[in-house]
């Protein structure tokens, strides 16, 4: 997608394949600032401090990561250690380990000198697949769009709430959430996207919000709170949210809060729909609730908030009393029946076993 008046990706590897290139998510939206990195460390360095984050960028960045370990060193054990010190960065984003899987089931059957060059082909697969599963949740989620601004009087724009980043900055290209919006747009369809700031990394207020102003989209920054007072008053059309990982069954983690979203839009009968690439689904589990694991983050992120001084300096503050404990989870559950449909890049399905087997049928 654009930045300024370039076409850009998240992820990249550096013309000599000896390194790959991401965009500093902690800069944004203030700075626009790029990071190379050469070794597996630097990979599970920019996933462990959300250098780059959303699940599906995740899984690409991991994939990178292996090529940049067989660059090293190709043996089996070096893999293994390289592929078990990438799953460590973070819990909950399947893609992690879908990737990782990936990269060694090609990997492993290969003789040793044959790896280096496979694991730069391999990783570069696994990135261009997410941006055409990406592209074609667009699609298939710009045929929602289309059908809600059909129930519209004439010229109305269409309004979409999402929580977090599930655009493409989360992902390698176009999102998963975002992309039938970019769609959309790019189809001249009036949308205009409400995003929830999403506490405490505020990762709407900062990275969606910037996404969305550099393909000029309209949009507006609302606190986490605001979602429900919004759908009782008519003002969102339509709820599209990312996800981290869903089950076989079609209950859905995704950032902290999606779940309040998805009660509030049952609640004002808004279709609460959730873009999920297959890497995105875990087809071991069938009890979100019990069987995600939710990342706890440190509770610093709670108990203060970071921005930028008048004079442009990034600076943090304390929000709270010194004494105050904070528990800073960062997903939640949604359960399936919250879930109007999950648009996956084969299609809507029903979020259920039975709708995802009918478009997955040789994982069902
Ligand atoms: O903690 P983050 O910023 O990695 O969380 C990101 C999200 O929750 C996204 O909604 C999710 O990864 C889906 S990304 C297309």
């Amino acid at each position: 997608m654009r930045v300024g008046d370039q076409q850009r990706r998240t992820i990249w590897p550096a013309e000599d394949d000896r390194a790959v290139h991401i965009i500093d998510q902690t800069r944004l939206p203030h700075r626009f600032e790029t990071l190379r990195l050469t070794t597996v460390a630097d990979a599970a360095h920019a996933i462990r401090s959300m250098q780059v984050r959303g699940a599906p960028l995740i899984g690409a960045t991991a994939a990178y990561g292996l090529a940049l370990a067989a660059a090293s060193d190709p043996r089996e054990e070096t893999l293994a250690a390289a592929a078990a010190l990438l799953l460590a960065t973070r819990p909950t984003a399947i893609n992690l380990r879908w990737a990782l899987d990936d990269m060694l089931a090609v990997l492993k059957q290969l003789p040793t000198d044959h790896r280096v060059e496979t694991a730069w082909r391999r990783a570069a697969e696994i990135a261009d697949a997410d941006v055409a599963m990406n592209s074609s949740i667009g699609e298939h989620g710009l045929a929602l769009i289309r059908a809600v601004q059909r129930g519209k009087p004439v010229g109305e724009t269409v309004n979409i709430l999402t929580h977090c980043n599930a655009g493409w900055l989360a992902t390698v290209d176009w999102g998963t959430a975002l992309a039938p919006v970019y769609k959309a747009h790019h189809a001249g369809i009036p949308v205009h996207v409400f995003a929830d700031e999403t506490r405490p990394r505020n990762q709407g207020a900062s990275l969606t919000a910037w996404e969305l102003g550099q393909e000029q989209v309209p949009h507006t920054v609302i606190v986490d709170n605001a979602g429900g007072h919004l759908m009782q008053r008519g003002r969102v059309d339509l709820c599209i949210v990312g996800t981290d990982r869903t089950t076989r069954t079609g209950d859905v983690a995704n950032k902290i809060g999606t779940y309040l979203k998805a009660l509030c839009a049952r609640d004002c009968g808004v279709p609460f729909f959730v873009a999920a690439p297959s890497p995105s689904i875990d087809w071991s589990l069938a009890d979100g609730i019990k069987e995600i694991p939710i990342e706890e983050r440190g509770d610093a992120e709670v108990t203060s908030i970071t921005g930028l001084t008048a004079e442009g300096q990034q600076e943090t503050v304390r929000l709270t009393p010194s004494g105050s404990a904070a528990a800073n989870p960062a997903f939640d559950v949604t359960p399936a029946r919250l879930v109007t449909g999950l648009i996956t890049e084969r299609g809507i399905s029903a979020a259920s076993a039975r709708g995802l087997a009918r478009l997955f049928p040789e994982r069902a």
